[in-house]
């Protein structure tokens, strides 16, 4: 038995037990005559301590050769703690050791193991296993194994069923590249790992199943961001013989179990909201809605005055930055100087300062009277001592714009708050986007995602108007999951694959598994995938998805701990028939 108790459950209660304990050395005092250690495992940390008085002098001198993060092993006995420390579990008590086994030695650790760290990020990722021994790490990733297991346990008591699905397959386009694996045995041919199961649990459905859920890992070689990993866990549902908002209520249901379990908040509401409306509110498909700060159109107001740098835009829109006019000039510079960093990409912002008098100030007063700027704030819901930030431009990207600035603002003023919850549905997404780069429309959620009743006609004439049964659930201003209504007959799937550019022959060779099985009693399904990563972030209070994953990539995709990715040997290549052509 390597110990009896652990590190973190010790009380007064156990004064004058016999107790084996086992760890790692948080740290090391030695006042000479009394050796003090902090012994840490996961449970907590227990303080040891060794008495020349009491202690033979081998044992001392054992004691004295530990370093930081040694593995031991100790006897002893329970004693109440003279001075007494409130700070942590254990605090009234400490074990006086009558033995001491190293069970392993360790080199001095890169950075210390303690809650504020001096190790920067790439080297904790380097020693990503250090790293977990601390506290924030630790705690992250209990409290992500608490969220997957609340979640098993409702959709479980919900009539789901967990099934794997293969993660060598064939790429189901889902909007980002795929990862591909060479076959060894089927020379030149290539699987590629799932960016999610979307047609396996279709498939699931045309099976049989009825309720189906994954807690299962999902591979897109996409950009790197603060809420995207390379590979990354869905929680995937899928549903028979249900209509949008039978989806909707079960998942409702879900997240509001989750929100409950792990955070106990009660949340009665889940507010629905277009996603026209959302894009003309909040520039922004994902809006955080727990502040206002909602964006006011001023085209109407603002055009037609002699400032073509409105008259000459798409969109003008402002929005009200609460309590904004105590801002100094210089800090409104910096704003400027802000949105107009290429990352955001604005060529300038218009402000106009509320005075508590009730009189307006604007950078632009050479074009606009008072009633013309009370207008403005009448429309971007400005009141006295507000600031307005005024963009103009291409409708799209100034949207997106004027959200980066509104999130920002929110941030510097504290509305963000993260152990508040404001979940929304956002729904009624277009069934189709146009890209630019390929010239021609793809499926904005997936291809199998069903177009609202009655739209099917309109993809010939206005592809771009016609909406999805498709829905994203939005937490926090962060897009945690999205799902749709799907397709269950051939013939609109088929209709949907020439739109996206699909020849028939083509159609056929990716998706005629799927198409086969349609024919076979397809029942009418659909489902949503939660992002389990972003999920757990943000009921944990952030928005880095890296922090609650064990071994996680870097931005550039790279595990440095690992060293991956990596060549691979010639022999290796060899029988994998590949050869490779390297541009350098
Ligand atoms: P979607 O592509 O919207 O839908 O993905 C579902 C959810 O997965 C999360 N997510 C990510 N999390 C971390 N890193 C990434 N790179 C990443 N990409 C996506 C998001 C997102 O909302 N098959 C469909 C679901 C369906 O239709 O049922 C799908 O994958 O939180």
């Amino acid at each position: 038995m390597y110990r009896s108790h652990n590190c973190g459950e010790l009380r007064a209660t156990h004064n004058n037990t016999e107790v084996t304990l086992a760890g790692w050395v948080q740290g090391v005092r030695d006042k000479g005559f009394m050796i003090y250690v902090d012994l840490r495992d996961r449970y907590g940390i227990t303080q040891l301590y060794f008495d020349e008085s009491q202690s033979s002098k081998d044992l001392m001198e054992k004691a004295q050769k530990l370093g930081r993060e040694f593995v031991i092993q100790v006897k002893g006995n329970v004693q109440e703690r003279a001075s007494k420390n409130p700070n942590i579990p254990t605090g009234d008590i400490e074990v006086l050791v009558s033995e001491l086994k190293v069970l392993n030695g360790s080199k001095t650790p890169p950075f210390t193991i303690e809650d504020k760290t001096d190790g920067g990020d790439d080297l904790r990722m380097k020693y990503r296993y250090l790293d977990i021994r601390r506290n924030p790490v630790k705690n992250s990733l209990i409290f992500r194994h608490k969220v997957a297991q609340a979640t098993r346990n409702y959709l479980s008591s919900e009539g789901f069923i967990e099934v794997e699905t293969p993660y060598l397959i064939k790429s189901t386009p889902e909007g980002a590249r795929d990862f591909v694996v060479p076959s060894r045995m089927n020379e030149g041919q290539f699987y590629a790992l799932p960016q999610s199961p979307q047609t396996f649990k279709q498939l699931l459905m045309v099976g049989g199943m009825d309720k189906y859920f994954q807690i299962v890992k999902c591979f897109r070689d996409e950009d790197l961001r603060a809420d995207r990993q390379p590979e990354f866990t869905q929680i995937d549902c899928e549903m028979a013989f249900v209509e949008q908002e039978d989806i909707l209520n079960t998942f409702e249901g879900l997240t509001r179990y989750l929100l409950k379990e792990i955070n106990g908040v009660e949340i009665d509401k889940f507010p629905r909201m277009l996603y026209d409306d959302a894009m003309r509110l909040y520039g922004n498909d994902k809006p955080d809605i727990r502040f206002g700060m909602q964006f006011g159109e001023l085209n109407e107001v603002a055009q037609h005055k002699d400032f073509n740098v409105f008259n000459s835009a798409e969109l003008v829109v402002g929005i009200a930055v609460p309590g904004g006019n105590t801002y100094t000039r210089k800090e409104i510079d910096q704003l400027i100087d802000w949105v107009k960093r290429p990352q955001v990409g604005a060529l300038g912002m218009v402000y106009c300062r509320c005075n508590e008098d009730g009189t307006y100030k604007s950078s632009v007063d050479k074009f606009y009277d008072q009633d013309d700027l009370a207008k403005w704030a009448e429309v971007t819901g400005a009141k006295a001592g507000d600031l307005i930030c005024v963009l103009s431009g291409d409708t799209n990207k100034v949207r997106a714009q004027l959200s980066a600035l509104r999130m920002e603002l929110a941030e510097r003023l504290g509305l963000r708050k993260p152990n508040e919850f404001a979940p929304l549905w956002v729904m009624d997404f277009p069934l189709l986007e146009w890209d630019e780069e390929t010239e021609r429309y793809h499926a904005m959620h997936h291809p199998f995602t069903s177009p609202k009743p009655g739209q099917l006609e309109l993809l010939d004439s206005k592809p771009g108007e016609v909406k999805a049964n498709a829905y994203d659930l939005v937490l926090n201003g962060n897009e945690i999951g999205g799902g749709s209504i799907r397709i269950h007959d051939k013939a609109t799937q088929a209709i949907m694959l020439k739109h996206l550019g699909f020849s028939e022959e083509e159609a056929r060779a990716q998706f005629g598994f799927l198409m086969d099985a349609f024919e076979y009693g397809a029942p009418p399904h659909g489902g949503i995938a939660f992002g389990l990563d972003r999920l757990v972030a943000i009921l944990g209070g952030q928005e880095t998805i890296r922090d609650f994953i064990a071994f996680p990539k870097n931005n550039s995709g790279r595990d440095v701990m690992i060293d991956a990715p990596a060549p691979i040997d010639d022999e290796q290549l060899q029988e994998l028939n590949l050869k490779l052509n390297l541009k350098s």
